[in-house]
């Protein structure tokens, strides 16, 4: 298959030296790209700033910013067999970057914010119906409710939720656990692991999908 990765938060600058991003290190979304590669699959992974070394063998295009993260799975996303958006996708981008550094002594900047694309909605329309789509969803609260109102929402075949708000997994963890829910009503949990072996599970669960849409 041609499986399209995306994984890592994005940054949106406030202005030449500071920006708003969240606590995404990449590892779940680099794993699932390293997961794939290893089961044979051409891999593509569009990644946010991250310090992680490239997965062997795979395509790695860096972006910054939500916007570019966009162009990036569009202009890649329709010779896609499977695409697995694992990014962090920062909400929120400050409506204008200063060009110049602010200024300590002005006092704490008053900054008008506006939301960036949403690339998993934008990018639905375009969808075939022989593509498989899987979304992450990052929790604290109600994960199971959260996670099946954006597969529903973002008309995606497989959302995997992480619970967040512990530390142990998650969010730069080398751990996770998932709960994967699926359009046609199933779910599977994939307990506490490496993030290498949730990756794996993840996968060959999304490979039976595809199959199926290929029969
Ligand atoms: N996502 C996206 N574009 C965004 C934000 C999120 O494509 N601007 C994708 C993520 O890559 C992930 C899924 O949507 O696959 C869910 O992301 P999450 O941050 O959990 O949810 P949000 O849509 O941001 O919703 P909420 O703020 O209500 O949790």
């Amino acid at each position: 298959m041609k499986v399209l990765v995306t994984a890592g938060p994005t940054r949106e600058a406030i202005d030449p030296v500071r920006f708003v991003s969240n606590r995404s290190s990449g590892k779940m979304g680099y794993a699932v790209a390293a997961a794939a590669r290893e089961r044979g699959h051409a891999v593509s992974l569009v990644s946010g700033p991250v310090a992680l070394e490239s997965p062997r063998g795979v395509d790695v295009v860096r972006v910054t910013t939500a916007e570019e993260m966009l162009a990036a799975v569009k202009k890649r996303v329709r010779g896609c067999d499977l695409l697995v958006m694992a990014a962090a996708v920062a909400d929120w981008r400050p409506k204008k970057t200063a060009a110049r550094k602010l200024k300590k002594s002005a006092g704490p900047p008053r900054i008008e914010w506006v939301a960036t694309p949403d690339i998993l909605r934008t990018i639905a329309p375009l969808k075939k119906p022989s593509q498989t789509f899987c979304g992450f969803a990052a929790e604290t609260d109600g994960l199971a409710r959260e996670a099946r109102r954006k597969l529903r929402e973002k008309n995606l075949d497989a959302i995997a939720a992480n619970d967040v708000s512990k530390t142990d997994r998650g969010f730069e963890a080398d751990r996770n656990a998932l709960a994967v829910f699926f359009a046609d009503g199933r779910a599977l949990r994939i307990g506490l692991a490496t993030k290498k072996k949730c990756a794996a599970a993840l996968l060959r669960a999304l490979e039976e999908i595809s199959a199926r849409k290929k029969m």
